[in-house]
């Protein structure tokens, strides 16, 4: 489903391409959607003006949750791939700040254990929320 396993030689490619025309290198990971309530957070608790101004936030998954050392950290982040067919809005990025922590959020992510699971507005700039889980390019801004 969500599995990187068959994604290796294209990561491959990508981060070639991507080292070569921006000499940085990006991860790979997966990500989910979630919606409200958004509040409160492992980060800054029931504080409604924690949120960036255009609301584009998300909640780190423990591997890049980093002890909460990882809470308004910024990511810029690409769909790559999914199992549902044309989930991904080509040429589309979005940055997000991290306000969460995925495994302890107050509404439950499309599917457990990604990356990132992004708020559903970050979600939907990058593809269509009806798929539960997208394969994604992500690089710490
Ligand atoms: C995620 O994990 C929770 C708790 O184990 C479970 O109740 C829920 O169904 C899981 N969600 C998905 C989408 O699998």
């Amino acid at each position: 489903m969500c599995s990187l396993l068959s994604f290796q030689s294209l990561h491959l490619l990508v981060s070639l391409l991507f080292s070569l025309l921006f000499l940085t290198s990006a991860d790979l990971g997966t990500a989910s959607s979630y919606g409200p309530p958004y509040l409160p957070t492992a980060c800054h608790g029931a504080d409604q003006g924690q949120f960036p101004p255009d609301d584009l936030f998300a909640a780190a998954g423990d591997a890049i949750w980093d002890n909460g050392a990882s809470c308004g950290r910024q990511y810029l982040v690409r769909c790559l791939s999914s199992a549902t067919p044309g989930a991904c809005i080509a040429g589309q990025r979005v940055q997000v700040t991290i306000v969460d922590h995925a495994t302890t959020l107050n509404s439950m992510p499309s599917k457990n254990s990604t990356t990132l699971v992004l708020a559903n507005r970050a979600f939907a700039n990058i593809a269509k929320l009806s798929a539960a889980c997208i394969n994604i390019e992500f690089t710490q801004v």
